[in-house]
Formats: C-alpha cells, sequence, structure tokens
C-alpha cells in the first residue's frame, strides 16, 4: 500500500513535503511532483509534518487518520505565551473537590501532542480518580519512606503520622506517566507529556505539582505500581498531583538567570 497520496491537480510542486519529512522519506526534484521513495514504509516515523505543511492540502498519508483544523485567530501573542509559561506554578493547596473526568480527560489528550523520540508515542497513563484511592496512595508511600529509613524523606512520614499530607498534598488525583524503560527515551517522552499536561491543566483552571516523591517510591516500592495496576514491563517516569488550586498567585517571582556558554 503506497503511503503518500499527491494530488497532482492541487500539488504546486513546491517540494515543502519533502523539505519537511525527517525520515527523508519523500523525493522531489525540482519542479516536479514529490514521490515516496522504495523504503517509505521503513522510513516514515508517522509525524505528519508532510501532511501538515503543505500549502495547497495536496498530500494525504495513509497512517495519518486527517488533521486537526488550525484556527490562526486563536494564535497565542508571544508575551501572553510568555507570561503564561512564567506564570506556571506548581501547586500545592487544592480545594476539597474532585474534578470531573472530562476535564483530566481534555488536559491529557492536549498532552498527547508532546514531542516523543521518533514520533513513537511511548507515554501511557494512569489517573487516580477516586480521592480516596489517592489518598490510599499517599499512604503507601508514607509506608515506604518509613521503611525506607531514610533521614531526608522522614519528615514527609512524621508529618503522615500528624496528619499532614505533604506526600500528595491532599489532592484529589494524581495522574502518572509511565511506559517501557526498554525504550531509552521513554523517561525523557513521560516527562515531556507530563510538562505539557501542567501547561494543558493550567490553561483550564486547573493546579498542578509534580509528585516526584511517587516515582521514587513507586521505584522501590513494587506495592505501588501494583496499586495503579502497571503493566509489569512499565515504569513510572512521571507523575502529578492535580486538582482546583485553592490560590491564585499575583506575581512572578524571578528565577535564576540562564546559564549560557555561547560558543
Ligand atoms: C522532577 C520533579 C519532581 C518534583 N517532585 C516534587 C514533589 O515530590 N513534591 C513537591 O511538592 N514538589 C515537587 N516538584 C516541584 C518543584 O519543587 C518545583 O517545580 C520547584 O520548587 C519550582 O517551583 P515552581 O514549579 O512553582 O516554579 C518536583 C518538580 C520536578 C520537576
Amino acid at each position: 500500500m503506497s503511503l503518500i497520496r499527491v494530488d497532482e491537480k492541487k500539488c504546486r510542486r513546491d517540494g515543502i513535503c519533502a523539505a519537511v519529512c525527517p525520515a527523508e522519506a519523500i523525493a522531489w526534484e525540482a519542479e516536479g511532483f514529490p514521490a515516496e521513495k522504495v523504503d517509505a514504509e521503513r522510513r516514515c516515523i508517522s509525524c505528519g509534518h508532510c501532511v501538515a505543511a503543505c500549502p495547497a492540502e495536496a498530500l494525504s498519508h495513509s497512517r495519518i487518520a486527517g488533521c486537526l483544523p488550525f484556527d490562526a485567530e486563536k494564535k497565542i501573542g508571544a508575551e501572553a505565551l510568555e507570561q503564561f509559561l512564567k506564570m506556571r506554578r506548581s501547586i500545592r493547596e487544592f480545594k476539597p473537590v474532585p474534578v470531573p473526568r472530562e476535564e483530566l480527560a481534555h488536559a491529557i489528550d492536549t498532552a498527547r501532542w508532546a514531542p516523543s523520540a521518533v514520533n513513537l508515542q511511548p507515554v501511557r497513563w494512569v489517573v487516580v480518580e477516586n480521592p480516596e484511592k489517592t489518598r490510599k496512595l499517599a499512604e503507601l508511600m508514607a509506608e515506604w519512606i518509613k521503611a525506607a529509613r531514610s533521614s531526608y524523606l522522614q519528615r514527609f512520614a512524621d508529618a503522615w503520622d500528624e496528619g499532614r499530607d505533604l506526600l500528595l498534598r491532599n489532592a484529589p488525583h494524581v495522574i502518572v506517566a509511565h511506559a517501557s524503560p526498554a525504550n531509552t527515551w521513554s523517561p525523557v517522552d513521560c516527562a515531556l507529556a507530563v510538562s505539557y499536561l501542567e501547561l494543558a491543566a493550567q490553561a483550564n483552571g486547573l493546579g498542578t505539582c509534580w509528585a516526584g516523591l511517587l516515582v521514587r517510591a513507586a521505584e522501590h516500592d513494587g506495592r505501588i505500581a501494583k496499586f495503579l495496576g502497571l503493566p509489569p514491563a512499565n515504569r513510572i517516569f512521571g507523575a502529578v498531583m492535580i486538582g482546583y488550586p485553592r490560590f491564585h498567585y499575583q506575581r512572578i517571582p524571578k528565577k535564576n538567570p540562564a546559564a549560557i556558554e555561547w560558543l
């Protein structure tokens, strides 16, 4: 089966599809029509760049099930986007109300557009939707800390015993990103997807905070992966607490200047 189909009536023979293809799967010679190379099936990473970049909508791709419309009216200005990025905060105080499933699913849906190595899109998600289960997860974390006898972590377990949750911050939900460790890039792909998730959540009035301690606990205590129903071959590479923020931040504290070496 051919991978790409070019509508010769629409094609402007500009070679853009070939130029943007990261896999060099499309051949194009000056002013001719583009054509897939003989080994295009093997090379293609299904990223859809060829379809997305064509100004004439002349190209379709058997592995790309259509495109979403791009609305130029919704394009964010640079200043607004920069402020949005700088306004992101780790939220550790949540309203004690659950977030409807559709809102959690909506944020995850946007996170699917995070980049992934070779476009493998390896990230899988577990949403702890039931707040009681989130609490149970925090309890498992506290138990792990006590068993681990780490002097650094002990204060988290002590706080738990005193009725304060510094582990998952009384968040109603936790979202976990997991993938196969057999893929070298899984940790990066998961971290990027979680980063997108945080921004998508923020854009929709939700607050998140990385649950690094949960990731650590899961590395050492097999009960956590079991509780989350993870496939045995997968590992957790990212996790966030998520819910409606109790407070809204009013200003943006400065961070360290960028450490850059210009060569
Ligand atoms: C990989 C990673 C793990 C983190 N783990 C935790 C955590 O377990 N608990 C927590 O309260 N914050 C955690 N954080 C949040 C950081 O403390 C936070 O990003 C940092 O203090 C900067 O604050 P900001 O995110 O509001 O800019 C984590 C952040 C990252 C990136």
